[in-house]
């Protein structure tokens, strides 16, 4: 009959305020596939039901389907179509809708619908890809009860995967067969999933805590089945954790999850039927690192949370999505904390939120954790929405405790339990459980860009007393020039300079006005401030404490994250000197870095992420103006000085690290992780054994964290044997395709000179793609935050990522839009860079037929 029209470049712009509850409820729905990779067959029939008084047509929403045929209640009729939607007029209170539509899977490079990969089929609907799969009203408050039938090839796809529990299967004529599913349990569109393919399961029972015995299978194809060992343990100890911690106990008889090499991101949490990324499940010592390892039970970990927070209780609409994003990103990282070293993990979730989400809160692109409005929803699955999102609930766990917050928690889930919910609903939750007044709290929703706190001690000996004075400001974000100033939870210690000992106990100050005043009694010696402990709360910090005070902190809090903060900000303080004056003394931070390494008490882990230097974007985002090779060049100098200064202690640290045989646990990660940091610091003390010692260590490895580690360290350097490294590498994993985006990323991200060129070179690669999303985040992605090659003079960076993304966007533009994010810091960099970034930007833009989704960051970013 008709194609609808495919979305394209109109820029629409959807508002939270507008939203409706929807004209038409869909409480039941039948889908039949008839599976093909080059057409795929799909009927629907819809029970829909007018929802209130009202005269409203039934919408349903399409994209780049080929309808085929049409029925209300049976007869025929004419589509109608208003923009995108096909409009429905409906005379009674209740029909039955029937549409039949034809799609190409394997043409299907956006990876959104239904799509082929590496001989599987599979579907990806969050946010908006089920209207790529039939006719529907694809918006997450429309809970429908759903029965599907699978039809396939028996040879070509022999496990036929969907939601829910089975209920039958058999076999149909010239070789194919079915399986019907039914899932119980009313969900949205986006959470819809199917999986057809020649696959294998390793698999495990598992029964809750009332009794309920479930069946767990993680399904691979036949070779990686040696690979999902610590993938199915990672699901039965989050599946024991929910329990234990929120209550939360699995619902369905079977609980599947399935891998594919393409995908757009992570993972999905599809109700019963998870599929992810491969990355994100196959893991072995060969072939995986430990960050690896621990990303693996992370990102199964956090699935399976969403069955409650996401699933049983899903979004109202997309503008909540931070509603399940930020409470499951907070539940997966208490998870990996109790599973490990919670100082270690804090520090690496602060890392992450500190490279992703405060750059991003400080850029064009800048929005709330609840957004006003966008062009299109894919572009808001942010650092913003995930992590920003995950540090507002911890602050009202920090605030109202663990035992309230959970009270808070199991409200939240028994009122909402089976609806669509929004951030308000949780937010009372927390005030209804607990008694707390969450009012100016709720800024935290509304309010875009990272808040400054300024801190100021002083010391009256003769009365005893110390003032502390704090005073707040949130910068201007685009569409929001003036703030309020927001409810900061502070965690807040005193320390004697001379004894070393706490001053008072800890105090958890709720900053609410833009200033303030705390005043401290009993204070005869020179206090220090200890302040933001366990990074209380999201926001940057200006104490201004001198370097005496940030080494005495480094070695005597007793708060892990504060200690690793102090010798961070003693480094970051002598780098952004050394960049600003073009000298800085390197003494207090070799001191503090030697008092590290050699305190017995600590663990490796810890001291590997203390005595690791600030990045050097991370150094670029503390200047008004970044300058790419000066940073570079400061960073080195202090790298090598540490590296020389301290040549015995990092050999100690080398040697002591060393393990014989490869075992997962946190003491042995920690270890590793230690060899790896000081390997780095060998390798730049220039001395003559160093390369010897990284190959050796890249040859000998009975790991790919040892190996890897080896490997970077190589290629960082200027050593003969980089080349040499790198061609074994390549050519011992050239069948692997996970261990392959390493051999990219890994080059992409070097920091030696030349790797522009390098990186040009293997975009020419025979193993390089854009058709696969880890490549080319491997490759162009890494590329792009390598923030000294990036920005090479010349201008040749930005040209190449241009290039790229132009190419990509025609294939899939929502990784290609991701992407955008590093050209739009233009404004950070002198006037030359800015130009040379604008005019790719520009010259993006310019592009007949460009995505919605590439339109709205790159016209955004030009701003
Ligand atoms: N909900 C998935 C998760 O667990 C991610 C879905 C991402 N969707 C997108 N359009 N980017 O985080
Ligand atoms: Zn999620």
């Amino acid at each position: 009959m008709l194609d609808a029209l495919s979305a394209s470049a109109q820029p629409r712009v959807v508002r939270r305020g507008d939203y409706a509850p929807p004209a038409w409820l869909v409480p039941d729905l039948a889908l039949h596939f008839t599976l093909d990779p080059a057409r795929t067959i799909v009927r629907a029939t819809l029970k829909v039901e007018r929802n209130g008084a009202h005269d409203l047509p039934l919408l349903l929403d399409g994209d780049g389907l080929e309808l085929l045929a049409l029925r209300v209640d049976g007869a025929a009729v004419d589509p109608v179509f208003a923009g995108e939607q096909l409009s429905i007029a409906l005379a009674g209170d209740a029909h039955e809708i029937e549409t039949e539509v034809a799609l190409a899977p394997e043409r299907n490079t956006q990876l959104m619908g239904l799509y082929a990969s590496g001989g599987l089929l599979c579907t990806q609907c969050e946010a908006e890809g089920f209207r790529r799969i039939t006719w529907f009203p694809d918006r997450p408050d429309i809970l429908t009860r759903y029965r599907v039938r699978l039809e396939a090839d028996k040879a070509r796809y022999p496990i036929l995967l969907s939601n829910g529990d089975p209920v039958a299967s058999g076999d149909l004529a010239g070789g194919r067969h079915f399986a019907e599913w039914h899932d119980p349990f009313p969900k949205p569109s986006y959470l819809f999933a199917l999986v057809a393919g020649d696959l294998v399961a390793n698999r495990t029972g598992f029964v809750t805590r009332s009794g309920r015995e479930v069946s767990l299978a993680i399904w691979v194809r036949a070779p990686d089945l040696a690979k999902t060992d610590h993938a199915l343990h990672a699901l039965e100890t989050a599946m024991r954790w929910d329990e234990q911690v929120y209550g939360r106990e699995y619902d369905l008889d079977v609980f599947n999850i399935v891998a594919v090499d393409d995908f757009n991101f992570g993972a999905m949490e599809n109700k019963g039927l998870n599929i992810f990324n491969s990355r994100y499940i196959l893991a072995d010592p060969d072939t995986a690192t430990d960050y690896d390892y621990d990303a693996v039970a992370a990102v199964v970990a956090h699935e399976y949370f969403h069955n409650w927070s996401g699933n049983r209780v899903t979004c109202r609409d997309w503008f909540q999505l931070s509603l399940k994003e930020g409470f499951t990103v907070l539940r997966d990282q208490q998870f990996s904390a109790d599973q490990g070293s919670p100082a270690v993990k804090r520090i690496e979730d602060v890392r992450s939120l500190r490279a992703a989400q405060f750059p991003e809160d400080a850029g064009p692109l800048a929005h709330p954790v609840r957004p006003d409005e966008y062009q299109e929803i894919s572009n808001f699955y942010t650092a913003t929405i995930y992590n920003k999102g995950a540090e507002v609930i911890r602050m009202m766990h920090t605030m109202l405790g663990a035992e309230r917050f959970r009270q808070g928690a199991d409200l939240y889930f028994d009122r909402h339990d089976g609806t669509a919910a929004t951030v308000e609903d949780f937010v009372r939750a927390m005030e209804d459980a607990s008694g707390a007044d969450l009012a100016q709290f709720r800024l935290w929703y509304s309010q875009a860009g990272t808040p400054r706190v300024q801190a100021l001690l002083s010391h009256e000996p003769g009365d005893g007393r110390a003032r502390l004075s704090l005073r707040q400001s949130v910068p201007p974000t685009p569409g929001q020039p003036v703030k309020q100033p927001m409810a900061l939870p502070l965690r807040i210690k005193l320390f004697g300079a001379e004894t070393a000992a706490p001053l008072a106990a800890e105090q958890l100050v709720e900053l609410r006005d833009e200033t303030a005043e705390i005043v401290f009694e009993g204070v005869s010696e020179r206090p220090v401030l200890s302040i933001n402990r366990g990074f209380s709360a999201p926001v940057i910090v200006d104490a201004n404490r001198p370097a005496a005070d940030l080494a005495f902190l480094s070695a005597h809090d007793d708060d892990p994250f504060a200690r690793y903060e102090a010798i961070q900000q003693l480094m970051l303080d002598t780098l952004v000197l050394g960049v600003t004056q073009g000298r800085a003394d390197h003494g207090a931070v070799i001191a503090a870095v030697r008092a590290t390494l050699r305190d017995r008490a600590l663990d490796a882990a810890f001291i590997a992420e203390a005595v690791l230097l600030p990045s050097e974007s991370f150094i670029g985002d503390q200047m008004a103006m970044v300058d790419p090779e000066a940073i570079h060049r400061v960073r080195e100098a202090l790298r090598r000085d540490l590296a020389q200064s301290l040549a015995a202690d990092w050999r100690a640290a080398y040697e002591g690290a060393h393990a014989n045989r490869f075992e997962y646990s946190p003491a042995a990660k920690g270890a590793r992780r230690l060899r790896t940091v000081s390997l780095g610091y060998v390798m730049a003390s220039g001395a003559p054994d160093a390369p010897e010692i990284a190959f050796a260590q890249f040859e000998a490895a009975d790991n790919m964290t040892d190996r890897q580690g080896a490997l970077t360290a190589l290629v960082n350097s200027d050593a003969d044997c980089r080349e040499a490294a790198l061609d074994i590498f390549y050519h011992r994993y050239s069948d692997n395709a996970l261990v392959l985006d390493k051999w990219f990323s890994t080059q992409a991200l070097a920091t030696r000179d030349g790797t522009l060129d390098r990186v040009i070179e293997l975009a020419q690669h025979r193993d390089f793609t854009l058709a696969n999303p880890n490549r080319a985040r491997a490759l162009v992605g890494a590329f792009s935050v390598n923030q000294r090659a990036f920005h090479t003079a010349g201008g040749g960076g930005y040209a190449f990522v241009a290039d790229q993304l132009i190419a990509l966007d025609k294939l899939n533009p929502q990784t290609a839009a991701k992407l955008v994010p590093a050209l739009g810091r233009w404004r950070r960099f002198d006037a030359e860079r800015a130009q040379a970034m604008r005019g790719a930007l520009e010259r993006i833009l310019a592009v007949p037929g460009i995505s919605r989704d590439m339109f709205e960051q790159v016209s955004k970013s030009l701003e």
